[in-house]
C-alpha cells in the first residue's frame, strides 16, 4: 500500500528531475558514501519511504498505480506523452516468455532446449514485467531524442515509485528488446522502441550492481570559462 501520499509522490518524481547541484547537496544530505552499492535513491524519502525488499512480492493494484502515476509526471516538452508502458502479469508471462524464446531461437538457430527454456524463465523472474516503449511523434517540432528522454524519464519514475514501495525492481534490454517481431507482439512500430523491461517485485538481494560513480568525475560548474570540477 502506498504510504507516502501525493507530497511524498511529488519529491519522488522531483528527484528524478534534480539539477546538478541540488542533486550533490542532496546526495551530501544524506551522508552519500557512493563507493558500494549502499546508497540509492529511495534514501531521500527516509524514514516515510522503506529500503526495497529483498523479497521477491507482486506489486498490489495501488502499488501499481502509484508506480503508473509517478510515470504521468515525467518531464515532457510538447507535452506528446512519447512513452507507453505495457503490464505483463500472471500467465501473460509465459506468453511473454515464448516470445523471448523464439526471439532467442531466430537469432541462434541451433540453440539447445536448455537455452529455449531459460529465455522462456526470464519472463517469469518478477510478478510483474513493465515493458516501457517509445511513441514518438515523429512530425512533431520536438526532436525524437527529446521524446526518448521523456520516455527513460518515466520508466526510471516508475522504477522510483515501486522502490518507495519496498519493490525490488530492475531495468533491462536485452536483444529481445531490438527484435521487430518482439516488438510487434505489443503493437510497437518501427518507428519507436522497446527501451527497456522493468522487472517489478523482484528479490533485489542478488541483483547485479556496480561502485556507484563519483560525483566530481561528472560535476563540473561552469562560470564562464572551461568547466571545472564542480564539487572537491
Ligand atoms: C536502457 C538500459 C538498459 C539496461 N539493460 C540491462 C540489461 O539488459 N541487463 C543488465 O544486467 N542491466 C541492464 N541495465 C543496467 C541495470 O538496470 C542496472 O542499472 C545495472 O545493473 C546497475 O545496477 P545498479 O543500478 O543497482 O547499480 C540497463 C540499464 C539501462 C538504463
Amino acid at each position: 500500500m502506498w504510504q507516502g501520499g501525493e507530497p511524498a509522490l511529488r519529491r519522488l518524481v522531483a528527484l528524478a528531475q534534480l539539477p546538478g547541484d541540488r542533486y550533490v547537496a542532496a546526495e551530501k544530505a544524506v551522508g552519500c558514501s557512493r563507493t558500494v552499492n549502499e546508497w540509492k535513491p529511495w534514501s531521500f524519502f527516509a524514514p516515510a519511504i522503506p529500503h526495497p525488499s529483498s523479497v521477491r512480492r507482486p506489486p498490489s493494484k495501488e502499488a501499481i498505480e502509484a508506480m503508473l502515476e509517478a510515470a504521468a509526471h515525467a518531464p515532457d516538452h510538447g507535452r506528446l506523452q512519447p512513452w507507453r508502458l505495457i503490464l505483463i502479469e500472471g500467465d501473460a508471462r509465459r506468453a511473454l516468455g515464448e516470445i523471448l524464446a523464439e526471439s532467442f531461437a531466430r537469432r541462434n538457430p541451433v540453440a539447445g532446449d536448455e537455452a529455449l527454456a531459460r529465455e522462456r524463465e526470464k519472463a517469469l523472474r518478477a510478478p510483474l514485467i513493465v515493458v516501457v516503449a517509445t511513441r514518438c511523434d515523429r512530425a512533431a517540432k520536438i526532436p525524437v531524442v527529446e521524446q526518448f528522454i521523456a520516455a527513460g524519464c518515466a520508466a526510471h519514475a516508475l522504477m522510483l515509485a515501486a522502490f518507495a514501495q519496498g519493490l525490488g525492481a530492475f531495468w533491462r534490454t536485452g536483444e529481445a528488446a531490438y527484435d521487430e517481431a518482439v516488438k510487434a507482439a505489443f503493437d510497437i512500430g518501427s518507428d519507436d522502441r522497446i527501451i527497456g523491461f522493468i522487472y517489478v517485485g523482484i528479490d533485489t538481494a542478488g541483483a547485479p550492481s556496480r561502485p556507484r560513480p563519483v560525483v566530481h568525475e561528472f560535476a563540473q560548474r561552469w562560470t564562464g570559462a572551461s568547466p571545472q570540477q564542480a564539487i572537491s
